[in-house]
């Protein structure tokens, strides 16, 4: 039985209907997943049990597994997670002060998994399986829709534009300030177009997020003030979908359309969520320029 794709809310945002995601996708229904994410930018597939093999099985049948990055050495969960939890390396409850809990409390502000990576992630998929008995939502933005009510002189102002994004600006803004000369070296800023192409039709979108600190050519203050301007208007309620999660939704979104951010809940329950990542296709910048993502790829296909 073919998939079935169905809108909610008003402008982003389908739940899926008919995949058991341990199992093979057929092919054509990875297409259709792939058309249905070009258009609404966030998709739920609820009612899944997945284990982290099965999980990372059914990422990679759109793409590569990223590798994620994770402050100190031990980890939960193997390299290709980010770990969403609220657990520490040996599976008990974090202390809600503890550094390792700021650092991932940072997940919380509007952001693009990846964005300080000079190639930016595509593709995340985040299962929840257990959710806290009450708060603890996640809210997606729309950036193409952000991008097309915005007014033509901000149109103007933002297109050309490279903001500087690095891990540690989002880190700094939670309290988290620990680190080594050799992260901070690894973690330069990186440039990311704020006006991004990279869907097949041509349609744009804003890309921002917390991990952006700066706006190349522009004053320190000026250019992040602007960059503020635009999240906001972005993150209005009318771009905005929160997810209420049950046991056993998967949710997958496009990092490079959308933002998302976790909402806080009572800490001293646990919220045992794991994410994979996908590489992204090319970098959004060439020669301080930004570029149409779409015709790059196609001419570094051809
Ligand atoms: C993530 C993330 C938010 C949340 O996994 O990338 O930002 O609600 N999660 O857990
Ligand atoms: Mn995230």
């Amino acid at each position: 039985m073919p998939i079935q794709v169905e809108q909610l809310g008003q402008t982003f945002f389908a739940v899926v209907k008919g995949i058991d995601a341990r199992e093979p996708t057929p092919r054509e229904d990875v297409r259709s997943i792939v058309d249905a994410i070009d258009d609404h930018g966030v998709l739920l597939f609820p009612g899944q049990t997945l284990n982290e093999e099965q999980h990372m099985a059914f990422s990679r049948q759109f793409g590569e597994l990223e590798v994620t990055y994770q402050k100190g050495r031990k980890r939960r969960l193997r390299a290709e997670f980010a770990d969403a939890s609220n657990l520490g390396a040996d599976g008990e409850l974090l202390a809600p002060n503890s550094e390792r809990a700021k650092y991932n409390r940072a997940n919380q502000l509007w952001h693009s998994d990846a964005s300080f990576r000079a190639i930016p992630s595509k593709y995340s998929f985040l299962y929840a399986e257990t959710v806290a008995s009450k708060d603890g939502e996640t809210e997606f933005a729309d950036e193409r829709g952000g991008w097309d009510a915005l007014d033509e002189e901000r149109k103007n102002r933002a297109e050309g534009m490279v903001a500087g994004h690095s891990l540690m600006t989002s880190r700094i803004k939670t309290g988290f300030k620990t680190f080594t000369p050799e992260e901070q070296e690894s973690l330069k800023p990186v440039p990311q177009s704020v006006v991004r192409t990279h869907d097949p039709k041509g349609r744009k979108n804003l890309y921002l997020g917390s991990h952006a600190g700066e706006v190349y050519g522009e004053d320190p203050e000026t250019g992040v003030k602007f960059l503020e301007e635009l999240l906001e208007f972005t993150t209005q309620p009318q771009f905005v979908y929160c997810h209420k999660w049950s046991v056993g939704d998967l949710v997958m979104w496009d990092n490079r359309r959308v933002m998302h951010r976790g909402r806080p809940w009572d800490e001293n329950e646990p919220r045992i969520m794991r994410r994979t990542t996908l590489v992204g296709d090319g970098p959004t910048v060439v020669d301080g320029r930004p570029i149409n993502e779409a015709e790059y790829l196609r001419l570094k296909l051809s």
